[in-house]
């Protein structure tokens, strides 16, 4: 498995200890197997102010806008770019007729469908697994797997964007906003620019570069970024601010008009109906 594809394991790791409280916010029963021993090796080796309670907001926050997404907008395609050791396929109550695809790189595919092998698929939905490189052509795979440009989408790009060079980041949200119909929705999370630059965040930012995997990607301003991508924003939200609190953010939540801080941003756009490109 590629260096970055085990930040899939660390990111599992923080959902296993959020099902073990007793007052979790969501459960993540399959999180301890997929995350192995290597994830909870990460966990100690990225710990850093906020990871654990971030992942825990991270998760519901998105768990939440994808139950929405499915119920209220009756979207029935749903893709997971970069799903990592992501088990919402299994866990959430989908709706019969939907059809999941889970995107990422051939060893991380593999090694899930290994960990995962003894759970048999839940009954009225569907999954297919897309090895694919999103830095490269990883469309006409997704097409060959079943799904259908026509139809509106939720795509869920979680924990993915920071790993990207800007060009890559611009190229995978630019895409998706062509590829989409009318009616699709995008989720997911970005970090700001000074993110990557903050000295109490250097021994966590050197462990990532030091193992393979170094986050090279932020935006003081999601919106304008989502918005030139072709989306139109929703909303954006920092963890701790209202509907991304969730009762686990021990931090202050600086305004947006402080700069050079380290923000983690969670945020929902969608394709509004008639805005569809008539070429
Ligand atoms: C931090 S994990 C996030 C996984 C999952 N979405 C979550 O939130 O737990 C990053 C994921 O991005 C995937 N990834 C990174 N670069 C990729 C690329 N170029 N193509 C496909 N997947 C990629 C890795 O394999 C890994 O599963």
């Amino acid at each position: 498995m590629e260096a970055v594809s085990r930040t899939a394991q660390w990111t599992a790791a923080a959902r296993a200890l959020e099902t073990e409280r007793d007052d979790r916010l969501f459960a993540d029963p399959y999180a301890r197997t997929v995350a192995d021993t290597i994830g909870f090796t990460l966990l100690e080796r990225y710990a850093g102010a906020g990871t654990v309670p971030f992942l825990a907001i991270r998760t519901t926050y998105l768990d939440r806008a994808i139950t929405r997404a499915v119920t209220e907008r009756a979207l029935r395609q749903v893709v997971f770019l970069a799903a990592g050791m992501d088990t919402r396929f299994h866990r959430l109550d989908w709706p019969d007729g939907v059809t999941v695809y889970e995107l990422d790189r051939p060893a991380l595919l593999d090694a899930k469908a290994e960990l995962l092998a003894d759970e048999p698929d839940p009954a009225g939905r569907r999954r297919h697994t897309v090895a694919v490189d999103l830095t490269g052509d990883w469309t006409g795979p997704l097409k060959e797997a079943g799904w259908r440009a026509e139809e509106p989408t939720l795509w869920v790009v979680e924990g993915l964007l920071f790993f990207l060079p800007e060009t890559a980041v611009r190229g995978l949200l630019a895409t998706l906003a062509g590829l989409s119909g009318p009616g699709s929705v995008l989720l997911g999370d970005v970090i700001s620019r000074a993110a990557l630059e903050n000295p109490l965040s250097r021994p966590f930012l050197t462990a990532l570069a030091d193992d393979g995997n170094p986050w090279l990607f932020g935006t003081e301003d999601p919106e304008q970024l989502l918005t030139e991508c072709g989306w139109a924003v929703r909303e954006v939200r920092q963890p701790g601010e209202e509907g991304a609190d969730f009762g686990r953010w021990p931090y202050p939540v600086p305004p947006r008009d402080v700069p050079r801080l380290p923000r983690s941003f969670l945020f929902t756009c969608d394709l509004p109906a008639g805005e569809e490109d008539p070429s």
